[in-house]
């Protein structure tokens, strides 16, 4: 590329184009999101999360018999090897949940014999096998360093439902099974986030699935990304009462504080994930009485809109929704690895079917043409 060609520096690389995709569209300035074309409104209301983890990984909606086989496929990975939760064993129990996920993905491909082919159709073997072993891994990794013993998946429940039925070692209630999916739904894929793009610029060296997905939970985990949903609980729980949560943020935002679960890099005018859990956030505060909750949040949302003209994103209402489930915060940023595994890996897919290395440039802005002086010199 010769100096005329150079595009000019935009900090946190705002606005600028890093790739292509076909496999989903944030259409920020309509609040919109599409997953392979198809909007996100549709798919939250009428599929469950395999046939979208489906659509994301495939390009197209799967056929019943299609869908059926892709469960059946699912259901036989859903279980971690032995060995693997044996290295989840030797894990301090303090340990950080992401991180003994990043251990568990990298077990994973170690046990894995064709961890290093990206060739497509074992790519695609590898998407499957960890899009159904994430949720295992996630709540299990958890019951491990709570100096719990791991639990087998069930095999009639689906992907969303068994990391509950995991998690808490009993069936879930339905209303919690088909939130915890709707959730894996508006968690599954979001573009070039920062944690789908380290994704890719792994997968572009050549490097495999399991780094790539290791690289890309690592990224997850920073409150500015994943890590907002427990940020934004902590946040909710030391308001206490629907009565402070006015002045509270009104102190914090004389204070400049960033609040999580708040702004968007892409939606400025609310993003449409969040429109459609909170929907749902009032009929479970109602079922599990802690309304409490739900009014902290609104008059969060009223404050903040009226203040920074800032909307939440859907960090926000997904923390209350984990939060009246009995869902321990640290394992909120592992539920969005768990569900945006999906996206992962259906773009470390597309990176390796049509691959160039990621390799931007950068702008040097220290010194020049020091005059080097050996050791003895340096005093
Ligand atoms: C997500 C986020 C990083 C996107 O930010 P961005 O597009 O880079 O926007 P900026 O950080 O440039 O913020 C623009 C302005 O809005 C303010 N702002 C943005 N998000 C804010 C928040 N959550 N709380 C308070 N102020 C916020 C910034 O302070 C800045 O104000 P200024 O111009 O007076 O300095 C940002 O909104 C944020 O930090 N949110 C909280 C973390 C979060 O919820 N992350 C999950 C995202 S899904």
């Amino acid at each position: 590329m010769s100096d005329k060609e150079i595009i000019p520096y935009r900090p946190g690389l705002e606005g600028v184009t890093a790739g292509i995709t076909a496999i989903s569209d944030v259409i920020g300035a309509e609040n919109r999101l599409i997953y392979r074309g198809y909007d996100i409104r549709d798919l939250a209301e009428h599929c469950e999360y395999e046939e979208v983890a489906y659509l994301i990984l495939y390009g197209d909606l799967p056929t019943q018999s299609q869908l059926e086989t892709f469960k059946a496929q699912l259901r036989a990975s859903q279980q971690l090897p032995e060995a693997v939760y044996q290295t989840l064993k030797t894990l301090p129990r303090e340990g950080n949940p992401m991180a003994a996920l990043q251990v568990g993905v990298a077990a994973l491909g170690m046990h894995d014999p064709k961890a290093s082919d990206n060739s497509h159709d074992v790519n695609m073997q590898k998407a499957i096998r960890l899009i159904a072993s994430m949720p295992t891994l996630v709540a299990n990794s958890y019951r491990i360093l709570q100096g719990q013993e791991p639990v087998s998946p069930h095999p009639d429940l689906d992907l969303a439902g068994n990391f509950l039925y995991i998690l808490f070692d009993r069936e879930p209630e339905p209303l919690h099974a088909r939130l915890m999916n709707l959730t894996f739904i508006l968690y599954a894929e979001h573009g070039y986030n920062a944690s789908t793009f380290t994704a890719r610029v792994i997968a572009s060296t050549l490097g495999d699935i399991y780094s790539a997905v290791t690289g890309a939970i690592g990224a997850l985990r920073g409150p500015l990304h994943g890590g907002a949903n427990e940020a934004a609980m902590e946040a909710i729980l030391e308001i206490g009462t629907p009565e402070s949560a006015e002045s509270w943020l009104m102190e914090k935002l004389a204070q400049k504080a960033r609040i999580m679960g708040f702004g968007h890099r892409e939606y400025k005018t609310g993003d449409v994930r969040a429109f459609i859990l909170k929907q749902h956030v009032r009929e479970l505060a109602e079922q599990v009485d802690r309304m409490d909750l739900y009014e902290i949040q609104e008059t969060m949302e009223r404050v903040m809109l009226r203040e920074k003209n800032l909307y939440p994103n859907v960090d926000f209402p997904a923390a209350v929704v984990y939060y009246l489930m009995g869902i321990p915060i640290p394992l909120y940023t592992p539920i969005f690895a768990a569900a945006r595994i999906t996206g992962w890996t259906a773009h470390v897919v597309e990176q390796h079917d049509n691959n160039r290395l990621i390799r931007p440039r950068s702008d040097y802005n220290g010194a020049r043409d020091r005059v080097f002086k050996p050791i003895r010199e340096r005093g």
